[in-house]
């Protein structure tokens, strides 16, 4: 059974901090204790390398590490060698863009939306500049959402790849992602999925989407920061080159140039990883889990509801994505701009993130660059909703206040 209440006691950031609305789970989400609690186990009793050491601390940290993967396994639903340990998500899509450069060439194509964060945007408009690939926009409508004809037109033999967010990071509309990928098959081009404004808020089925590549950050979903995840075919990871070289990584090299690379997933992760975030983030998962992903999202999309049906009744205000049913609320108070409206509410404790949120050319689908984006998650609740929009009503011209000056 859901309890919100109970849920919030295991949040030191909200116990600690009970007068902070926090609205800003689009860029990171608290952690619970249990998190916090297993990074400070691996530092406080058994700090060691992964891969490397032969004594107990050591082994029990490979063990550790290694474990997470077949949670991730779980909560994914793929096999625990499909899942590869990234910083981030940034740097898991910057590893696919790298692996797909060395098989796109010039006039090859690759769908993406203006909906996506830079981190999905940036890598392929690297490879337009130095491979001379054309990148496609799939048409979105006014809220985000794909047009499932107008992206089945986007095809020709010349697509070799559909990159998009499940669910977006502005907007939170939700991709049709199975469809796209059967589209994108037909096609013989791979499914790139970023999932992580949906990770931890929804369930994500590997074999549901039907991807080829999936992608997600740790501090997204309860974990700690600067741990990620990639998902891949495990026979496309096989082919894919590693961006990273280095230790941990190679089976042998010799004075003669020659290397022998690790198998999958072992082949991505070069250097020291960050064995700590990866052991968070697979407590995490298992926090998630153990409530229940489908009880967290009936959760969020009854509270966006709740949330949608009081901003809707604010006069003040021009809301973006009032049909979307969960995700952030994401608006503009008129006549203010973003970042000072914003100011208002951080004066008055309430946490949301202005601006463009790393969507750079979103404007040509909602005809603005700035706005506030309220995201929340399952451990905030209809009170914080409405000392949030009491806030909101009182925003003008007068009070906004650029805290940051
Ligand atoms: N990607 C994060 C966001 O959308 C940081 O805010």
């Amino acid at each position: 059974m859901f309890d919100v209440k109970k849920i919030r006691k295991d949040f030191p950031m909200i116990t600690n901090h009970p007068e902070m609305i926090y609205f800003d789970n689009g860029a990171t989400t608290y952690k619970p204790q249990c998190v916090i609690d297993a990074v400070k186990d691996f530092y406080e009793n058994y700090t060691s390398n992964v891969e490397r050491g032969d004594y107990p601390t050591a082994i029990k940290a490979d063990r550790t590490y290694d474990q997470v993967r077949e949670i991730i396994a779980e909560l994914i639903n793929c096999e625990p060698r499909e899942v590869a340990f990234f910083a981030n998500i940034t740097a898991a899509m910057n590893q696919i863009a790298f692996s797909l450069s060395y098989d796109l060439k010039e006039g090859d194509t690759v769908l993406i939306s203006e909906a996506e964060h830079a981190s999905n945007v940036l890598p392929w408009f690297r490879l337009k500049q130095e491979k001379k690939i054309n990148i496609r926009y799939i048409p979105l409508d006014k809220q985000g959402n794909v047009d499932l004809e107008g992206y089945a037109k986007c095809f020709d033999d010349t697509v070799k790849a559909v990159s998009v967010a499940y669910v977006g990071n502005v907007l939170g509309a939700v991709q049709p992602i199975r469809e796209m990928s059967e589209i994108a098959h037909r096609y013989d081009a791979l499914m790139i999925v970023d999932a992580a404004q949906a990770i931890g808020h929804r369930k994500v089925d590997i074999k549901e989407f039907d991807c080829d590549l999936l992608c997600f950050s740790s501090h997204k979903m309860c974990g700690p920061d600067g741990a990620g995840v990639l998902y891949g075919r495990y026979e496309l990871l096989k082919k894919m080159k590693p961006l990273l070289l280095g230790g941990g990584m190679n089976a042998r090299f010799a004075d003669d140039g020659s290397v022998i690379l690790k198998d999958p997933p072992h082949c991505f992760e070069a250097g020291t990883p960050n064995i700590e975030g990866v052991i968070g983030l697979g407590t995490a998962a298992k926090y998630l889990m153990n409530i229940g992903l489908n009880e967290i999202h009936e959760y969020e999309v009854d509270l966006r509801k709740y949330f949608l049906d009081k901003m809707i009744r604010l006069d003040n205000i021009e809301i973006y994505n009032p049909d979307n049913i969960s995700g952030p609320l994401t608006f503009n108070v008129k006549g203010v701009f973003a970042q000072d409206a914003a100011g208002y509410l951080a004066a008055n404790n309430a946490c949301v993130r202005s601006g463009n949120h790393c969507a750079k050319i979103l404007h040509n689908v909602i005809g603005t660059d700035q706005s506030i984006r309220a995201s929340i998650y399952f451990y905030n609740t209809r009170e914080e909703v409405d000392r949030f929009c009491e806030l909101v009503a009182q925003i003008d011209l007068e009070n906004a206040v650029n805290i940051f000056i």
